[in-house]
């Protein structure tokens, strides 16, 4: 009796998807201008595998970067455009939006001034840290960014091991909403982004969960992190506003 009580449970993990999470808000499939797919045939191969997993819209959101992805919402939505004809070629029905993930570095602070950034939704901009240490000017910014109607949304708060509970708290009560990324909790940045991301969910700190697609082996992940009851935790027990972006 236990036996096939068990395998039931089993059955049950298999068979889920992210058909209820409807919006993946943070990927990199747009083709070409930055470290996720690198042409058309892989931008469509990823999102092959996102749909099979049950996404019925996607925003890609490339690295606007001073460094090494010098993205402008020229670049991004130039390269929307060419990946939207390859989706009609492919008969693929799925609707894709571009927005940005933001890196907060020293140019962040002029385009808040100056009102340039690609966001999704009602007004959401997705931004994402430093792997390595927190911008000094997080807590001004973010405050601009609320002054001037923005959403702020933190890219993977489980990434950044500098950072403890009580900022993460902190800075969620400025009005910023944490984006985790799904495979964070299949383990694929390791032990301690996944205790992270757990923690986080555990905390009620989670807005969004989201794939941060670059490449197929982050769609092998996406896949596997179905099988995680974290995953089903934040996925059912939880007000999650991806479909907010539908
Ligand atoms: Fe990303």
């Amino acid at each position: 009796m236990f036996g096939l009580f068990k395998k039931k449970e089993q059955k049950k993990h298999i068979t889920f998807d992210y058909s209820s999470l409807m919006v993946d808000m943070h990927s990199h499939v747009l083709p070409g201008i930055d470290d996720g797919a690198q042409n058309t045939q892989e931008s469509i191969f990823l999102i092959k595998r996102m749909m099979e997993l049950g996404i019925k819209k996607i925003i890609a959101t490339p690295h606007i970067m001073i460094d090494y992805y010098k993205n402008t919402p020229e670049t991004i939505n130039g390269a929307l455009e060419i990946l939207k004809e390859e989706l009609v070629k492919e008969k693929m029905d799925i609707e894709v939006q571009a927005a940005a993930e933001h890196y907060f570095d020293e140019t962040f602070e002029a385009r808040v001034n100056e009102e340039k950034l690609m966001t999704m939704g009602d007004n959401y901009v997705l931004f994402e840290f430093s792997f390595i240490n927190k911008p000094p000017n997080a807590i001004p910014v973010i405050q601009k960014l609320n002054d001037l109607g923005y959403k702020p949304i933190l890219a993977h708060p489980e990434r950044y091991p500098y950072m403890d509970l009580d900022q993460f708290k902190a800075l969620h009560n400025w009005g910023v909403d944490f984006q985790v990324n799904t495979i964070s909790l299949a383990g694929y940045y390791g032990k301690e982004s996944k205790r992270l991301a757990e923690e986080l969910i555990d905390n009620q700190l989670v807005d969004f969960i989201s794939s941060d697609m670059h490449h197929p082996r982050h769609a092998q992940a996406l896949k596997n992190a179905l099988k995680m009851p974290y995953l089903e935790k934040v996925m059912f027990d939880y007000p999650l506003k991806n479909s907010l972006l539908m």
